[in-house]
């Protein structure tokens, strides 16, 4: 997984094999991954391939087996991608582990992801906890959608090596993790942790101070409350919404993002559009009208049969395949497409320390 090579900063592709800067026999770098439910096991994954040794604990019994089973799935998905060597697969699986308590986890690691419930009473416990068990330089991230990360880190007594490291779903396809500090993290930990992901082959992009929805649900949100409130308008179906993204601006955003689309197309053009538009595109402080009314109705998406559109199971299972199945096309593509003034930078996965 490398980053494009027209942005500023070359990464290189993630190790599989032990960092570099580990004699051969020595002890591997441990990690932590707590939380273990949808994103847990694709964080523990990345961790495994970049050479740690991760101890995986979730306070549900069984939950943390149950995980490094769909780490092994997941790691099927990045051979089909051309990220991994099969043969590389036992070694990096063989760095998985269950831990029985959080704090066996955290004995030791030099990095602690936490990717438990959406819940500030639960990952306040945790983190107080992680402070305590972790070594005093280890770098304690959480996996927060929304929750400010200084509010999670009010918990610890060292809130200086507290950051946002915030994966998307799936995480072990999705190069991106977004990472912002609290208001008492320190520099040096924003600069360990983006070393760190660098050196995973992620693409780390790190915001200046924490936020609502940081960054990428913010920009989510904002096109989801648009389309919402045009389908509560009855201006167009989901459907063809979701036709109309998926055959137009979807189809530039991979190679270009939204600001180079912009310079590309003119910002005289869009200041005009701007102008028109902008008093009258969705400024809702509330969650959208057709939304709130597919929930009242019991109608919360695919696994209820029913969201904005309607839900087999196979149709569920087919569309969560053919998500995948995108997702691998593309690390496929950033393996091979890169420009030819590609920096080659090969990483080097010393651990660094906040
Ligand atoms: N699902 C997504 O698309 C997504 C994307 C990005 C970030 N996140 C964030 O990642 C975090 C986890 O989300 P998820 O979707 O994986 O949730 P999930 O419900 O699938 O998994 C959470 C896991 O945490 C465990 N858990 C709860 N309390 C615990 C505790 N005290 N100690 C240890 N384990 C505990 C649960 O047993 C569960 O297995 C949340 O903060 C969420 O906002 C989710």
């Amino acid at each position: 997984m490398t980053r494009p090579a027209d942005e500023p900063a070359a990464i290189g592709a993630a190790p599989v094999t032990r960092p570099a800067d580990e004699p051969a026999d020595g002890p591997a770098p441990r990690a932590a991954v707590i939380g273990a439910g949808r994103m847990g096991h694709g964080i523990a994954l990345e961790a495994a391939r970049a050479g740690f040794q991760v101890a995986v604990y979730d306070s549900q019994p069984g939950r943390a087996d149950a995980a490094i089973a769909e780490a092994e799935h997941d790691a099927a998905d990045l051979v089909a991608a051309g990220v991994i060597a099969s043969t590389d697969v036992p070694a990096v699986m063989a760095r998985l582990a269950p831990a029985p308590q959080l704090e066996r986890a955290a004995e030791g690691a030099q990095v602690v992801f936490e990717a438990v419930a959406e819940d500030l009473a639960i990952k306040r416990g945790v983190f107080a906890r992680l402070d305590r068990a972790a070594p005093p330089n280890a770098l304690l991230l959480s996996n927060t959608s929304s929750i400010p990360v200084s509010d999670i880190a009010a918990a610890c007594q060292r809130p200086q090596r507290v950051a946002l490291a915030h994966w998307i779903l799936p995480p072990h396809l999705i190069p991106v993790v977004e990472v912002a500090p609290g208001r008492r993290t320190s520099a040096a930990a924003i600069q360990a942790v983006r070393a760190l992901l660098e050196r995973m082959g992620k693409w780390p992009v790190v915001l200046q101070r924490e936020l609502p929805g940081y960054l990428i649900n913010r920009l989510q949100f904002a096109l989801l409350r648009e389309a919402m409130e045009l389908v509560g308008q009855g201006v167009a179906s989901a459907e063809e919404i979701d036709l109309a993204v998926r055959g137009s601006i979807a189809r530039r955003m991979p190679a270009l993002g939204l600001f180079r689309q912009a310079d590309l197309a003119g910002l005289d053009v869009y200041r005009q559009i701007f102008h028109y538009l902008a008093p009258d595109l969705s400024r809702a402080a509330r969650p959208p009208a057709a939304l709130r009314q597919a929930v009242d109705a019991g109608h919360t998406g695919a696994a209820a049969g029913q969201g904005f559109h309607a839900w087999t199971e196979e149709q569920r299972a087919a569309y969560t395949r053919r998500r995948s199945a995108e997702l691998i096309r593309q690390l496929r593509a950033d393996q091979t497409d890169q420009p030819p003034s590609t920096p080659s930078g090969s990483a080097s996965a010393s651990i660094p320390s906040p």
